[in-house]
């Protein structure tokens, strides 16, 4: 095992930049990339709006070497802490272009009038530089998904997209191509060892194997753990808290891990939400309509599948949809594995069967059986970057007579945890898949769920939702 290392390592535009994170000058493991950004002479560019990934002004580029190139992400710099950066490159608005040399999206936001007050355009610029990168010619759709993430209050959004549009069309070359092998040598000289920083009010690890992270855990079973951290970075930038032990398991190669067979997908943890989108668009659908709605492009380039799991929030948007799909969770520790079926681990409010000692190392989702539907609902105030008021993750199988074999109804938003509507499908078991049999059971739902009144719904709104999601899918689902 390579000797871990208390210093980063990352690639400022075309700079090497060594950090010791000993909370000398200001920085610590925890602080944000934003905030050291903004504390550097000439990188005030990057912007903050929120501090919590919904409104994209601080958005940057992160360069990641990938079979031996740099692939070119957009994410918001408010949601990742400095140790994240190590063995990448990190391109701000600083970088792209000057007043004397565009970059070919700014040149498009000048000609579409793409930027009125300006305060969210480095945010939109760096947005389209990562589309720039990664599409030529892109459709409507992959515009809007890419944008997503930014939020503008003056200047309208149709001139900025049609700026995607204008510059969009060079096959991504621009002055980053051409210095890219140069950025490959860099990045190929960093050290690939694990990182453990220890000061006197931190401890930091991100750990380059699966089996040095459960070493970790084994030792210090109070380290807090982290992957993409867009759940537990807020608690840093929102609730200004000083998280003494961090775990990061975004470094771990087992946890990147994806496969598929004739039965189903393994996907590793630490697997980003918009590989897993990409991955499961074709054989599982449902899964890919509710990523499809999840947060922003930045928010699913930094959020995994682990971290959904993990945080075992009553309305995270991927529990409902993994039940229905019969997903098995696989967990890890010291002393080995063992799986745990979807339907059963999460146990209460934010509580699973995970131990202290085990993290989350893989999902496998089976291909649903021919003679089973799957879909997935999502209810937010917003189509986009919204947080479900209810969601519904429901499958069904059904006999050659038309008789229901099997039925998963999985809610979000309903109850303290994601929580399957039992009478509700116990009523509909070997019945015929009919409008009369589906509203006699929707009036069981209330018997399923005591749901609460919040900011984003009343409890007899939920209940309505709710019992109209099963009509729902009975009409997606009726032949
Ligand atoms: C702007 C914004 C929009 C969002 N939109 C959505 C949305 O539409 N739908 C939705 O459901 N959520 C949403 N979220 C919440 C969040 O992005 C997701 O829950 C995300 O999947 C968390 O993944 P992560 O890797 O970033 O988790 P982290 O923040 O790293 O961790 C989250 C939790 O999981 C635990 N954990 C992480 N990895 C593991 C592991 N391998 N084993 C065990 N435990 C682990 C951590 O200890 C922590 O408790 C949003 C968040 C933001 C900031
Ligand atoms: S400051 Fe709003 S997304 Fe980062
Ligand atoms: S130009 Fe003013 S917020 Fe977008």
């Amino acid at each position: 095992m390579k000797t871990a290392s208390s210093t980063i390592s990352f690639v400022l535009g075309n700079e090497m930049v060594n950090l010791d994170l000993d909370d000398t000058f200001g920085n610590t493991p925890i602080t944000t990339v934003l905030n050291f950004l903004r504390s550097r002479p000439g990188f005030t560019g990057s912007k903050e709006g929120c501090a919590e990934g919904d409104c994209g002004a601080c958005t940057v580029v992160l360069g990641s070497l990938s079979d031996g190139q740099i692939a070119y992400t957009a994410i918001d710099a408010c949601l990742v802490f400095l140790p994240m950066l190590h063995g990448k490159q990190l391109l701000t608005v600083e970088h792209l272009g000057s007043s004397s040399d565009l970059h070919p999206v700014q040149s498009a936001m000048i000609k579409t009038d793409g930027s009125q007050c300006g305060y969210c355009t480095p945010g939109f610029v760096m947005s389209l530089l990562a589309l720039y990168k990664n599409h030529n010619q892109p459709s409507k759709e992959v515009v809007e998904d890419a944008l997503t993430g930014n939020l503008c209050r003056c200047t309208g959004y149709r001139s900025i997209a049609e700026a995607a549009a204008l510059s969009c069309n060079n096959e991504g070359k621009d002055h980053f191509t051409e210095n890219e092998d140069e950025i490959i040598g860099l990045l190929a000289h960093i050290h690939k060892a694990g990182i453990a920083i220890n000061t006197d009010k931190h401890q930091y690890f991100r750990p380059a194997s699966l089996s040095e992270a459960l070493q970790i855990k084994k030792s210090t079973p109070e380290v807090l753990l982290i992957n993409g951290a867009t759940d537990i970075a807020l608690r840093v930038t929102k609730l200004k808290e000083d998280l003494p032990a961090i775990l990061d398991l975004g470094n771990v190669p087992e946890l990147k891990a994806v496969g598929m067979d004739e039965n189903g997908y393994y996907i590793g943890a630490g697997v980003a939400l918009e590989t897993v989108k990409e991955m499961v668009k074709e054989r599982l659908p449902a899964l890919y309509d509710m990523l499809a709605v999840f947060g922003s492009k930045q928010i699913r380039e930094l959020a995994t599948l682990g971290g959904n799991i993990g945080s075992a929030s009553p309305i995270g948007d991927l529990p409902p949809v993994l039940m229905a799909y019969n997903a098995k969770i696989v967990l890890a520790s010291s002393d080995g594995e063992r799986e745990i079926p979807m339907r059963d681990f999460i146990t209460g409010y934010r509580t699973t069967q995970r131990t202290e000692l085990e993290i989350i190392k893989s999902i496998t989702i089976p291909y649903p059986g021919e003679h089973i539907e799957v879909r997935s609902y999502k209810i937010s105030k917003r189509k986009d970057l919204d947080i479900s008021t209810v969601s519904g993750g429901f499958s069904i199988g059904r006999d050659k007579d038309g008789l229901v074999t099997e039925i998963c109804l999985a809610y979000g938003g309903m109850a303290a945890l994601t929580k399957r509507a039992a009478r509700t499908e116990a009523a509909l078991l070997g019945k015929a898949w009919n409008r009369k049999n589906i509203e006699a059971a929707m009036n069981l739902v209330d018997e399923d769920f005591e749901p609460i009144s919040d900011a984003r719904a009343q409890a007899e709104g939920r209940a309505v939702m709710a019992r109209n999601l099963i009509m729902k899918f009975w009409t997606d689902t009726m032949r």
